[in-house]
Protein backbone atom coordinates (compact mmCIF):
# COMPACT_ATOMS: atom_id res chain seq x y z
CA UNK A 1 0.00 0.00 0.00
CA UNK A 2 1.51 3.09 -0.90
CA UNK A 3 1.04 6.24 1.27
CA UNK A 4 -0.90 9.02 -0.43
CA UNK A 5 1.82 11.44 0.59
CA UNK A 6 4.65 9.54 -0.88
CA UNK A 7 2.37 9.34 -4.04
CA UNK A 8 1.68 13.27 -4.32
CA UNK A 9 5.28 13.86 -3.49
CA UNK A 10 6.47 12.02 -6.61
CA UNK A 11 4.10 13.28 -8.81
CA UNK A 12 5.12 17.19 -7.79
CA UNK A 13 8.63 16.31 -8.83
CA UNK A 14 7.78 14.24 -11.54
CA UNK A 15 9.13 10.93 -9.91
CA UNK A 16 6.42 8.42 -10.20
CA UNK A 17 8.28 5.91 -11.82
CA UNK A 18 10.12 5.64 -9.04
CA UNK A 19 7.29 2.87 -7.66
CA UNK A 20 6.14 1.75 -11.40
CA UNK A 21 6.48 -1.79 -10.56
CA UNK A 22 5.68 -2.38 -7.26
CA UNK A 23 2.43 -4.12 -8.23
CA UNK A 24 5.03 -6.90 -9.25
CA UNK A 25 7.23 -6.86 -5.17
CA UNK A 26 6.85 -8.12 -2.60
CA UNK A 27 5.45 -6.44 0.48
CA UNK A 28 8.94 -5.65 2.20
CA UNK A 29 10.80 -5.18 -0.93
CA UNK A 30 7.86 -2.28 -1.55
CA UNK A 31 7.71 -1.18 1.94
CA UNK A 32 12.37 -0.80 1.53
CA UNK A 33 11.20 1.32 -1.70
CA UNK A 34 8.76 3.59 0.15
CA UNK A 35 11.39 3.58 3.02
CA UNK A 36 13.99 5.00 0.28
CA UNK A 37 11.55 7.47 -1.71
CA UNK A 38 10.76 8.78 1.48
CA UNK A 39 14.41 9.42 2.42
CA UNK A 40 14.91 11.36 -0.29
CA UNK A 41 14.88 15.70 -0.16
CA UNK A 42 13.61 16.09 -4.14
CA UNK A 43 13.57 19.40 -3.19
CA UNK A 44 17.67 19.47 -3.35
CA UNK A 45 18.17 16.78 -5.97
CA UNK A 46 15.87 19.02 -8.02
CA UNK A 47 18.23 21.77 -7.78
CA UNK A 48 20.87 19.66 -8.70
CA UNK A 49 19.65 18.63 -11.51
CA UNK A 50 19.02 21.76 -12.65
CA UNK A 51 22.36 23.43 -12.03
CA UNK A 52 24.12 20.07 -13.45
CA UNK A 53 22.18 20.24 -16.59
CA UNK A 54 22.91 23.43 -17.41
CA UNK A 55 19.41 24.87 -16.94
CA UNK A 56 20.15 27.33 -13.96
CA UNK A 57 23.64 28.42 -13.56
CA UNK A 58 25.05 28.84 -10.44
CA UNK A 59 27.04 32.64 -9.70
CA UNK A 60 30.21 31.50 -12.23
CA UNK A 61 32.01 34.80 -12.05
CA UNK A 62 35.68 35.28 -12.55
CA UNK A 63 37.91 33.87 -10.58
CA UNK A 64 41.79 35.87 -9.01
CA UNK A 65 44.73 32.83 -8.51
CA UNK A 66 47.06 33.28 -6.20
CA UNK A 67 49.78 31.09 -4.16
CA UNK A 68 48.61 29.93 -1.04
CA UNK A 69 51.88 30.39 1.34
CA UNK A 70 53.23 27.12 2.97
CA UNK A 71 55.78 25.89 5.73
CA UNK A 72 58.00 23.36 4.83
CA UNK A 73 58.83 20.74 7.55
CA UNK A 74 61.92 20.15 6.37
CA UNK A 75 63.07 23.95 6.90
CA UNK A 76 61.60 23.56 10.73
CA UNK A 77 64.31 25.13 13.00
CA UNK A 78 64.62 22.67 15.78
CA UNK A 79 63.46 25.06 18.56
CA UNK A 80 60.25 25.51 16.07
CA UNK A 81 59.63 21.81 16.01
CA UNK A 82 60.02 21.70 20.24
CA UNK A 83 57.52 24.07 20.23
CA UNK A 84 55.24 22.81 18.04
CA UNK A 85 55.54 19.47 19.18
CA UNK A 86 55.38 20.33 22.88
CA UNK A 87 52.31 22.76 21.79
CA UNK A 88 50.55 19.21 19.99
CA UNK A 89 51.29 17.23 23.22
CA UNK A 90 49.70 19.25 25.72
CA UNK A 91 46.34 19.63 23.29
CA UNK A 92 46.26 15.62 23.25
CA UNK A 93 46.85 15.21 26.79
CA UNK A 94 44.27 16.97 27.72
CA UNK A 95 41.56 15.66 25.82
CA UNK A 96 41.26 17.68 23.07
CA UNK A 97 42.28 15.91 20.10
CA UNK A 98 39.99 13.51 18.02
CA UNK A 99 40.54 11.28 14.80
CA UNK A 100 38.37 11.28 11.91
CA UNK A 101 38.60 8.85 9.33
CA UNK A 102 36.38 8.99 5.77
CA UNK A 103 35.81 5.42 4.76
CA UNK A 104 32.62 5.71 2.69
CA UNK A 105 34.00 5.62 -0.70
CA UNK A 106 33.16 3.17 -2.94
CA UNK A 107 36.54 2.15 -3.86
CA UNK A 108 35.98 1.49 -7.33
CA UNK A 109 39.22 1.94 -8.63
CA UNK A 110 40.67 -1.22 -6.47
CA UNK A 111 37.51 -3.36 -6.91
CA UNK A 112 37.62 -5.21 -3.49
CA UNK A 113 34.37 -6.62 -1.99
CA UNK A 114 33.61 -5.08 1.20
CA UNK A 115 34.39 -1.94 2.35
CA UNK A 116 38.26 -0.44 1.52
CA UNK A 117 39.35 -0.32 5.08
CA UNK A 118 39.21 -4.39 5.39
CA UNK A 119 41.64 -4.59 2.38
CA UNK A 120 45.01 -6.42 3.26
CA UNK A 121 47.57 -4.68 0.84
CA UNK A 122 49.66 -8.17 1.54
CA UNK A 123 52.14 -7.10 4.92
CA UNK A 124 53.36 -10.26 6.52
CA UNK A 125 51.17 -9.26 9.72
CA UNK A 126 47.98 -9.32 7.33
CA UNK A 127 46.96 -6.26 9.00
CA UNK A 128 44.25 -4.30 7.19
CA UNK A 129 43.91 -0.45 5.93
CA UNK A 130 41.79 -0.33 9.50
CA UNK A 131 44.10 -2.27 11.89
CA UNK A 132 47.15 0.00 10.32
CA UNK A 133 45.27 3.21 11.06
CA UNK A 134 44.34 1.63 14.53
CA UNK A 135 48.14 0.99 15.48
CA UNK A 136 49.01 4.37 15.44
CA UNK A 137 46.10 5.72 16.62
CA UNK A 138 47.10 2.85 19.75
CA UNK A 139 50.73 4.18 19.91
CA UNK A 140 49.81 7.20 20.77
CA UNK A 141 47.58 6.92 23.36
CA UNK A 142 49.45 5.19 24.83
CA UNK A 143 52.70 7.66 24.43
CA UNK A 144 50.45 10.58 25.72
CA UNK A 145 48.40 8.57 28.31
CA UNK A 146 44.96 9.57 27.44
CA UNK A 147 42.87 7.99 24.42
CA UNK A 148 42.08 9.45 21.25
CA UNK A 149 38.40 9.25 20.35
CA UNK A 150 38.12 7.68 16.84
CA UNK A 151 35.97 8.48 14.58
CA UNK A 152 34.40 6.35 11.70
CA UNK A 153 32.74 7.68 8.90
CA UNK A 154 30.91 4.79 6.83
CA UNK A 155 28.03 4.97 4.24
CA UNK A 156 25.06 2.91 4.04
CA UNK A 157 26.00 0.34 1.78
CA UNK A 158 29.32 -0.53 3.88
CA UNK A 159 28.30 0.29 7.03
CA UNK A 160 27.48 -2.78 8.60
CA UNK A 161 30.34 -4.91 6.88
CA UNK A 162 32.20 -2.25 8.80
CA UNK A 163 31.17 -2.86 12.02
CA UNK A 164 31.25 -6.67 11.93
CA UNK A 165 34.82 -6.66 10.91
CA UNK A 166 35.42 -4.17 13.63
CA UNK A 167 33.80 -6.59 16.12
CA UNK A 168 35.05 -9.72 14.67
CA UNK A 169 38.43 -8.57 15.17
CA UNK A 170 37.91 -6.93 19.01
CA UNK A 171 38.16 -3.82 17.78
CA UNK A 172 42.32 -4.09 17.42
CA UNK A 173 42.25 -3.73 20.99
CA UNK A 174 41.18 -0.08 20.92
CA UNK A 175 38.55 0.40 23.80
CA UNK A 176 35.03 -0.26 22.25
CA UNK A 177 33.62 3.21 23.50
CA UNK A 178 36.46 5.15 21.81
CA UNK A 179 35.37 4.25 18.59
CA UNK A 180 32.29 5.88 16.63
CA UNK A 181 30.81 4.74 13.81
CA UNK A 182 28.52 6.89 11.65
CA UNK A 183 27.09 7.31 8.72
CA UNK A 184 27.22 9.58 5.66
CA UNK A 185 24.37 11.13 3.57
CA UNK A 186 23.41 9.75 0.45
CA UNK A 187 21.74 11.37 -2.57
CA UNK A 188 20.52 9.27 -6.09
CA UNK A 189 21.71 9.88 -9.24
CA UNK A 190 19.77 11.42 -11.92
CA UNK A 191 19.37 10.24 -15.16
CA UNK A 192 20.20 13.26 -18.00
CA UNK A 193 16.58 13.56 -18.89
CA UNK A 194 15.96 14.37 -15.06
CA UNK A 195 14.25 11.26 -13.50
CA UNK A 196 16.18 9.49 -10.73
CA UNK A 197 17.49 6.07 -11.76
CA UNK A 198 16.01 3.66 -10.75
CA UNK A 199 19.01 0.17 -10.85
CA UNK A 200 16.37 -2.50 -10.11
CA UNK A 201 12.75 -2.49 -9.81
CA UNK A 202 12.56 -1.93 -6.21
CA UNK A 203 15.77 -0.01 -5.66
CA UNK A 204 16.89 3.41 -6.10
CA UNK A 205 20.53 4.10 -7.37
CA UNK A 206 22.16 6.39 -4.65
CA UNK A 207 25.67 7.20 -4.14
CA UNK A 208 27.65 8.76 -0.88
CA UNK A 209 27.40 12.70 -1.08
CA UNK A 210 31.08 12.71 -1.06
CA UNK A 211 34.22 13.52 1.39
CA UNK A 212 32.22 16.70 1.96
CA UNK A 213 29.51 15.23 3.24
CA UNK A 214 31.71 14.03 6.30
CA UNK A 215 30.32 17.66 8.09
CA UNK A 216 26.86 17.16 7.82
CA UNK A 217 27.16 13.66 9.31
CA UNK A 218 28.80 14.59 11.90
CA UNK A 219 26.19 16.98 12.75
CA UNK A 220 23.35 14.46 12.37
CA UNK A 221 25.06 11.43 14.02
CA UNK A 222 25.85 13.34 17.19
CA UNK A 223 29.14 12.87 17.12
CA UNK A 224 29.91 16.87 16.97
CA UNK A 225 28.32 17.00 19.74
CA UNK A 226 29.80 14.14 21.85
CA UNK A 227 33.52 15.87 19.89
CA UNK A 228 31.92 19.37 22.29
CA UNK A 229 31.13 17.09 25.35
CA UNK A 230 34.47 15.66 25.35
CA UNK A 231 36.62 19.12 25.00
CA UNK A 232 37.60 18.38 21.97
CA UNK A 233 39.74 21.38 20.33
CA UNK A 234 40.76 20.09 17.23
CA UNK A 235 39.85 17.06 14.71
CA UNK A 236 42.21 15.74 12.27
CA UNK A 237 40.05 14.51 9.40
CA UNK A 238 41.59 11.62 6.84
CA UNK A 239 41.11 8.87 4.17
CA UNK A 240 41.36 5.38 4.99
CA UNK A 241 43.48 4.72 2.32
CA UNK A 242 46.92 5.87 3.12
CA UNK A 243 48.81 3.20 4.69
CA UNK A 244 51.33 6.12 5.79
CA UNK A 245 48.98 8.25 7.47
CA UNK A 246 50.03 10.12 10.84
CA UNK A 247 46.47 9.92 12.52
CA UNK A 248 48.21 11.42 15.45
CA UNK A 249 50.60 13.20 14.63
CA UNK A 250 51.83 16.07 17.61
CA UNK A 251 54.15 18.24 15.19
CA UNK A 252 51.49 19.10 12.90
CA UNK A 253 48.63 19.46 15.58
CA UNK A 254 50.83 21.91 17.43
CA UNK A 255 51.31 24.01 14.33
CA UNK A 256 47.32 24.13 14.08
CA UNK A 257 47.77 25.56 17.14
CA UNK A 258 50.38 27.82 16.96
CA UNK A 259 49.35 29.22 13.56
CA UNK A 260 46.40 31.11 14.73
CA UNK A 261 44.76 29.69 11.57
CA UNK A 262 41.16 27.63 12.31
CA UNK A 263 42.36 25.07 10.13
CA UNK A 264 45.47 23.61 9.01
CA UNK A 265 46.46 21.23 5.98
CA UNK A 266 49.40 19.03 5.27
CA UNK A 267 50.84 19.01 1.38
CA UNK A 268 52.67 17.19 -0.58
CA UNK A 269 55.29 18.80 -3.18
CA UNK A 270 53.56 17.71 -6.28
CA UNK A 271 55.02 15.35 -9.04
CA UNK A 272 54.48 16.54 -12.36
CA UNK A 273 52.43 19.32 -13.81
CA UNK A 274 50.17 16.72 -14.84
CA UNK A 275 49.82 14.75 -11.91
CA UNK A 276 46.14 13.90 -11.13
CA UNK A 277 45.52 16.05 -7.42
CA UNK A 278 44.14 19.38 -6.31
CA UNK A 279 46.74 21.59 -5.61
CA UNK A 280 46.22 24.46 -2.99
CA UNK A 281 45.96 28.43 -3.81
CA UNK A 282 43.84 31.72 -2.86
CA UNK A 283 40.76 31.73 -5.17
CA UNK A 284 39.55 35.27 -4.62
CA UNK A 285 41.29 35.82 -1.62
CA UNK A 286 40.12 32.85 0.30
CA UNK A 287 42.08 29.16 0.64
CA UNK A 288 41.56 26.63 -1.92
CA UNK A 289 41.77 23.75 -3.65
CA UNK A 290 41.87 23.71 -7.39
CA UNK A 291 41.18 19.90 -8.81
CA UNK A 292 42.88 18.92 -11.20
CA UNK A 293 40.38 18.54 -13.99
CA UNK A 294 39.66 22.65 -13.20
CA UNK A 295 43.26 24.23 -13.30
CA UNK A 296 44.19 25.81 -16.45
CA UNK A 297 47.66 24.05 -18.63
CA UNK A 298 48.91 27.62 -17.91
CA UNK A 299 48.34 27.60 -14.04
CA UNK A 300 49.58 24.31 -13.85
CA UNK A 301 52.77 24.65 -15.57
CA UNK A 302 53.49 27.56 -13.51
CA UNK A 303 56.97 28.00 -12.06
CA UNK A 304 59.10 30.19 -9.41
CA UNK A 305 62.36 31.88 -10.46
CA UNK A 306 63.93 28.83 -8.62
CA UNK A 307 61.97 26.14 -11.10
CA UNK A 308 59.48 24.65 -8.49
CA UNK A 309 55.95 24.91 -9.41
CA UNK A 310 54.09 28.06 -8.42
CA UNK A 311 51.35 25.89 -7.47
CA UNK A 312 52.60 23.34 -6.52
CA UNK A 313 51.62 21.64 -2.93
CA UNK A 314 49.19 18.96 -3.42
CA UNK A 315 46.09 18.39 -1.16
CA UNK A 316 45.80 14.61 -0.16
CA UNK A 317 43.02 14.51 2.75
CA UNK A 318 45.38 15.41 5.77
CA UNK A 319 43.42 17.97 7.27
CA UNK A 320 43.06 19.35 10.69
CA UNK A 321 39.96 21.09 11.78
CA UNK A 322 39.71 23.82 14.88
CA UNK A 323 36.05 22.32 16.43
CA UNK A 324 35.67 26.37 15.77
CA UNK A 325 36.22 25.57 12.37
CA UNK A 326 33.72 22.58 12.52
CA UNK A 327 31.05 24.79 14.40
CA UNK A 328 31.01 27.23 11.76
CA UNK A 329 31.29 24.75 8.92
CA UNK A 330 28.15 23.07 9.96
CA UNK A 331 26.40 26.41 11.28
CA UNK A 332 26.67 27.30 7.57
CA UNK A 333 23.05 27.78 5.98
CA UNK A 334 24.40 26.35 2.75
CA UNK A 335 26.54 23.55 3.26
CA UNK A 336 29.47 22.47 0.96
CA UNK A 337 29.02 23.11 -2.95
CA UNK A 338 28.16 19.66 -4.89
CA UNK A 339 30.35 18.78 -7.82
CA UNK A 340 28.97 16.44 -10.97
CA UNK A 341 30.39 13.75 -12.23
CA UNK A 342 28.51 11.79 -15.22
CA UNK A 343 28.50 7.85 -15.28
CA UNK A 344 27.41 4.76 -16.37
CA UNK A 345 24.87 3.20 -14.32
CA UNK A 346 22.89 -0.01 -15.10
CA UNK A 347 19.03 1.10 -14.84
CA UNK A 348 15.79 -0.07 -15.36
CA UNK A 349 13.67 1.06 -18.52
CA UNK A 350 9.99 1.50 -18.64
CA UNK A 351 9.68 -2.03 -20.09
CA UNK A 352 11.31 -3.35 -16.75
CA UNK A 353 14.56 -4.31 -18.33
CA UNK A 354 18.27 -3.97 -16.52
CA UNK A 355 19.87 -1.69 -19.31
CA UNK A 356 23.79 -1.38 -18.94
CA UNK A 357 24.32 2.26 -20.99
CA UNK A 358 28.13 1.82 -22.88
CA UNK A 359 28.20 5.89 -22.25
CA UNK A 360 27.60 7.59 -19.44
CA UNK A 361 23.68 8.41 -18.76
CA UNK A 362 23.05 9.66 -15.65
CA UNK A 363 24.85 12.44 -12.85
CA UNK A 364 26.33 11.83 -9.57
CA UNK A 365 26.61 14.42 -7.30
CA UNK A 366 29.64 14.76 -4.07
CA UNK A 367 30.76 17.28 -2.00
CA UNK A 368 34.50 17.44 -1.47
CA UNK A 369 36.17 18.49 2.05
CA UNK A 370 38.10 20.84 0.80
CA UNK A 371 35.52 23.34 -0.30
CA UNK A 372 34.95 24.21 3.54
CA UNK A 373 38.09 26.00 2.91
CA UNK A 374 36.79 29.04 1.63
CA UNK A 375 34.92 29.80 4.46
CA UNK A 376 37.79 31.19 6.33
CA UNK A 377 40.20 33.63 5.47
CA UNK A 378 43.43 31.24 6.39
CA UNK A 379 44.43 28.30 6.22
CA UNK A 380 47.97 26.70 7.26
CA UNK A 381 49.79 24.64 5.79
CA UNK A 382 52.29 22.44 6.09
CA UNK A 383 54.71 21.08 3.29
CA UNK A 384 55.44 17.38 4.49
CA UNK A 385 57.55 14.80 2.85
CA UNK A 386 55.88 12.01 0.96
CA UNK A 387 57.86 9.48 1.08
CA UNK A 388 57.39 9.18 5.20
CA UNK A 389 53.72 10.43 4.54
CA UNK A 390 51.76 9.49 1.62
CA UNK A 391 51.01 5.66 0.28
CA UNK A 392 47.87 5.80 -1.44
CA UNK A 393 45.58 2.67 -2.46
CA UNK A 394 44.06 3.58 -5.06
CA UNK A 395 44.11 1.17 -8.44
CA UNK A 396 44.19 -2.32 -8.17
CA UNK A 397 47.72 -2.27 -9.94
CA UNK A 398 50.73 0.11 -10.62
CA UNK A 399 51.03 3.46 -9.07
CA UNK A 400 49.08 4.16 -5.86
CA UNK A 401 48.20 0.96 -5.79
CA UNK A 402 48.35 -2.64 -2.82
CA UNK A 403 51.85 -3.03 -4.05
CA UNK A 404 53.51 0.56 -4.12
CA UNK A 405 52.01 1.50 -0.48
CA UNK A 406 53.32 -2.19 0.27
CA UNK A 407 56.69 -1.42 -0.61
CA UNK A 408 56.39 2.55 0.93
CA UNK A 409 55.25 1.21 4.44
CA UNK A 410 57.94 -1.77 5.27
CA UNK A 411 60.59 1.31 3.56
CA UNK A 412 59.18 3.11 6.36
CA UNK A 413 58.39 0.84 9.11
CA UNK A 414 60.10 -2.40 8.31
CA UNK A 415 58.09 -6.20 7.54
P1 LIG B 1 38.33 8.67 -3.10
O1 LIG B 1 37.74 9.87 -3.68
O2 LIG B 1 39.70 8.29 -3.51
O3 LIG B 1 37.31 7.47 -3.36
O4 LIG B 1 38.23 8.81 -1.55
P2 LIG B 1 37.41 5.93 -3.03
O5 LIG B 1 36.07 5.48 -2.61
O6 LIG B 1 38.46 5.61 -2.03
O7 LIG B 1 37.82 5.27 -4.41
P3 LIG B 1 37.19 5.39 -5.88
O8 LIG B 1 37.35 6.81 -6.32
O9 LIG B 1 35.76 4.93 -5.80
O10 LIG B 1 38.05 4.43 -6.66
C1 LIG B 1 39.22 9.34 -0.71
C2 LIG B 1 38.79 9.06 0.72
O11 LIG B 1 37.52 9.67 0.99
C3 LIG B 1 36.59 8.71 1.44
C4 LIG B 1 37.12 7.37 0.93
O12 LIG B 1 36.63 6.31 1.71
C5 LIG B 1 38.62 7.57 1.03
O13 LIG B 1 39.06 7.36 2.34
N1 LIG B 1 35.25 9.01 0.90
C6 LIG B 1 35.08 9.31 -0.40
C7 LIG B 1 34.18 8.95 1.76
O14 LIG B 1 34.34 8.66 2.97
N2 LIG B 1 32.94 9.22 1.25
C8 LIG B 1 32.72 9.53 -0.04
O15 LIG B 1 31.54 9.76 -0.43
C9 LIG B 1 33.82 9.59 -0.90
Amino acid sequence: MIPEKTRDLLKKFGQEHLLRFCDELDEKAVAELIGQVDGIDFDKVRGLYLEAAGETKASSGEYVYEPLPFKDKSSLSKSEIEEYEKAGADVIQSGGFAAVTMAGGQGTRLGHNGPKGTYDIGLKSHASLFEIQCARLRAASQKFGKVIPWYIMTSRENDKDTREFFKTHGYFGYPEKDITFFVQNMLPMVAFDGRIVLDRKDHVKEGADGHGGVFAALKSSGCYDDMVKRGVKWVFVGGIDNVLLKMCDPLFIGFGEKSGAKIAAKSLVKRDAKEGVGVFCRRNGKPYVIEYTEISGEMAEARNEDGSFLYGDAHVLMNLFSIDAITAIIGGNDGLPYHVARKKTQFVNEAGETVVPEKPNAFKFEAFIFDAFEFFDELAILRVDRESEFAPVKNKEGEDSPASAKRMYEANFGE
